[in-house]
């Protein structure tokens, strides 16, 4: 078949699909001698290897017969169970029960399955600029129009926000509008966290205009100083937000673990969208988690890990300071999370920069690659996550080399 005939034969949605700048970048991060601030993958030391090893052997000899079964759609009643007790724990929500859950293959499924239950070609979308890439790879299957509001680094900027939905309302096609998805803490791929202040006027605004706030939240656990404001779910409820979790940052993204929390209607949706995607998520994995929360205490066995982010978070502010601010760079100082977000000055392009980024081995995202208008951009994206701290500094140096050799071809 030839390239043109085999691009007939694709739907609009496959000849849409492009690859993933991420998982490309990926590719090139794992060369030898490859020092990475690309990817979000948590550091692999942070794994409770020993204990879920000994629990998966446990649950595989005494629970066979649900763990290797196919499983509701819904998921394992004990991880729901489990849950409701965290979702108190960690948010002080309690009004939730079994009807209000649905668990994901990652919370990536959570977006697609969103996308597909409330999105089309008619549909309005507003998303924070930047956004979550894979948030907006999940969306655009579905071909809605994206609105994008700037995010500040107290969260999105309400004032731009008001102005749109007065626009959309002006025009009648306000109810056009579905939802408005922010990640409110320790932002992927800002690092910022959303104010109380501007996530009661979020909740005004999606009050008055009667549209669905989706509450993207894998990091608001990962606090280095002080814990995030109050979960917009917990302050809206469930009538008005979608919240949606993972164990992905706090255990380990291998189990492929989310979890949609929402009124009982629209998990209802979502379990049918589900069921045509995948039938269920693993019960294995889900049975492990609820073994894992019914013995240890997550909230206090993620400190050590959180404590790691934290000094990987200082010894790349510490290095950046040295190598990047004689350059001109400024960046954020996140209060948790996996990532940073730097702007060089006004003329760099970081995507073109990353031919000498590849030479240099040494990796980061272009900010642009998380803009629904993708062009230039003086940004990026610095994961501090995955790789030791000494490496840290020397990736810096190594990104401090790769502005330097940039700066002076293009005589900037
Ligand atoms: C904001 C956000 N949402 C969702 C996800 C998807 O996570 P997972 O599918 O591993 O739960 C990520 C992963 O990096 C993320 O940063």
């Amino acid at each position: 078949m030839t390239a043109e005939v085999f691009e007939m034969k694709l739907s609009k949605i496959g000849r849409n699909l492009k690859s993933s700048l991420i998982r490309d970048l990926l590719r090139y991060a794992t060369l030898p001698g490859a020092i990475s601030f690309g990817g979000g993958a948590p550091d692999p030391e942070t794994f409770p290897r020993k204990e879920l090893s000994e629990l998966a052997k446990e649950v595989i000899e005494e629970d066979y017969d649900f763990v290797l079964q196919y499983i509701p759609t819904e998921g394992d009643v004990e991880l729901k169970k489990e849950f409701i007790k965290l979702l108190k724990d960690i948010y002080g929500i309690d009004d939730v029960n079994e009807d209000n859950l649905l668990f994901t293959t990652g919370s990536q499924q959570a977006l697609d399955i969103l996308g597909r239950i409330f999105l089309d070609d008619e549909s309005y979308v507003i998303v924070e600029r930047p956004s979550y890439l894979g948030a907006l790879n999940a969306f655009y299957t579905a071909f809605p129009k994206f609105i994008t509001i700037p995010l500040e680094s107290d969260g999105i900027d309400i004032n731009y926000l008001e102005g749109v939905l007065k626009d959309l309302d002006r025009r009648g096609e306000i109810d056009k509008l579905k939802f408005i998805y922010v990640v409110p803490n320790f932002h992927n791929p800002a690092g910022v966290t959303m104010s109380l202040e501007k996530r009661k006027a979020l909740i005004e605004l999606a009050e008055e205009y009667d549209v669905f706030i989706v509450e993207d939240d894998p990091y608001g656990a990962l606090a280095f100083d002080e814990n995030p404001p109050e979960s917009i779910f917990k302050m809206a409820g469930k009538d008005r937000v979608i919240l949606l979790n993972t164990f992905s940052k706090i255990l380990a993204p291998g189990l492929r673990l989310g979890v949609i929390i929402a009124d009982k209607d629209i998990v209802r949706k979502a379990v049918m969208a589900k069921q045509s995607a995948d039938l269920c998520s693993s019960g294995l994995t889900q049975r492990l988690v609820a073994r894992f929360l019914q013995r240890y205490d997550i909230m206090d066995y993620i400190k050590p890990t959180v404590e790691v982010y934290k000094k990987k978070r200082d010894a790349m502010i510490e290095a950046l300071e040295r190598h990047l601010r004689p350059l001109g760079a400024r960046w954020n100082k996140p209060g948790g999370g996996l990532f940073l977000w730097m702007e060089l000055p006004q003329g760099y392009d970081t995507m073109e920069m990353l031919d000498i980024a590849k030479e240099k081995l040494v990796f980061y995202i272009p900010g642009s690659a998380f803009l629904v208008e993708s062009n230039g951009c003086h940004s990026m994206r610095l994961s501090f996550c995955l790789p030791p701290v000494e490496k840290i500094y020397e990736g810096v140096e190594r990104l401090a080399d790769v502005v330097k050799i940039y700066k002076e071809k293009k005589g900037l």
